[in-house]
């Protein structure tokens, strides 16, 4: 069973010819609302790549609350642990250029009151995948990650938006999935090596003895720890806008490690997983499900295993 304990948000997605410089006011045509968050995202990705998911995190008391709920209900994911707040629901205004660049601002709003008191105990235990992000209070994430360990769970963290690990919550992680500049920042609080993230991937899960993953955009993803050193391709494609990508490839990973996957097997459901979320526009909207994913697994290249 996999349980994300993270962010929901609602996404203002805005096309645009070029994103704003500091001081620049750009016009597009409209707007979309969709549903977002990366622990939304990722729950629901989970969810659409064939998992059980439980969502806990926290929304507002306002109608946008419904908004971000919508795709999650709709997959089936439980959504009886959320707590309401008197919050405004989470918003992100998200800017996406005519090639497929984007600035996301993120209002936390209600996200900021979620509180490692929530997760109930009885959804803790060696059957459980407990996933997180970095868009909680980190002291809140730290916190559950202590209380999942002692109960035997397994732990994904997604450092997305990077910030700095505590040394000692780092080794109780299973998975640790970053993109290369978080690569870089995490490695940089760590006082490691920061300049190619692949080499900054290494060190970290060398200090914590865990497994990091590292997502390369076009060049797919590579792992390390103390017995692997993968690297997994990507599928080629044209992307039309990434939002939403790296959420696919932590749900994806996710999803096939509860059925059974290993490393390598999980790689690869990432990998297609985040691909397929470039080719349609805003996060939940593109996120693929397990027939799609299924589809394109012949199309990617067996893992390799890196010097
Ligand atoms: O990772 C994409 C997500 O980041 C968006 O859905 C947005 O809500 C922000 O949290």
């Amino acid at each position: 069973m996999i349980v994300v304990f993270g962010s929901l948000n609602v996404d203002v997605m805005i096309a645009v010819d070029h994103l704003p410089l500091p001081g620049e006011t750009v016009l597009g045509p409209g707007y979309e609302l969709t549903a977002g968050g990366k622990g939304a995202n990722q729950a629901l990705a989970a969810a659409r790549a064939g998992a059980a998911v439980t969502m806990i995190g926290c929304i507002g008391t306002d109608p946008l609350a419904e908004t971000a709920l919508m795709d999650l209900r709709e997959a089936g994911a439980d959504l009886g642990h959320l707590t309401t707040v008197a919050e405004p629901t989470g918003l992100a205004a998200i800017c996406v250029d005519k090639g497929g660049e984007n600035h996301v601002v993120v209002a936390s709003g209600a996200n900021r009151r979620t509180k490692a008191a929530q997760f109930p105990e009885a959804l803790l235990g060696p059957g459980t995948l407990l996933v997180l992000q970095m868009e909680v209070p980190h002291g809140e994430n730290w916190a559950l990650i202590r209380r999942a360990k002692a109960k035997g769970a397994r732990i994904l963290l997604n450092a997305a938006p990077a910030a700095p690990i505590p040394h000692d919550i780092l080794s109780l992680i299973d998975w640790l999935i970053v993109n290369e500049n978080e690569a870089r920042q995490i490695a940089a609080g760590l006082d490691l090596q920061t300049e190619d993230a692949r080499t900054a991937a290494r060190e970290i899960a060398r200090a914590g003895e865990t497994i990091v993953i590292v997502t390369l955009g076009a060049a797919g993803a590579a792992a390390f720890s103390s017995q692997h050193c993968l690297s997994v391709g990507a599928l080629k494609i044209k992307p039309v806008d990434t939002v939403g990508a790296g959420d696919s490839f932590v749900g994806g990973f996710a999803a096939a490690t509860d059925r059974g996957q290993d490393l390598a097997g999980a790689l690869r459901y990432a990998s297609v997983g985040g691909a397929l979320a470039c080719l349609k526009p805003g996060a939940q909207p593109s996120l693929p499900t397990l027939v799609a994913i299924e589809a394109c697994l012949a199309d990617l290249p067996e893992v390799r295993s890196l010097a």
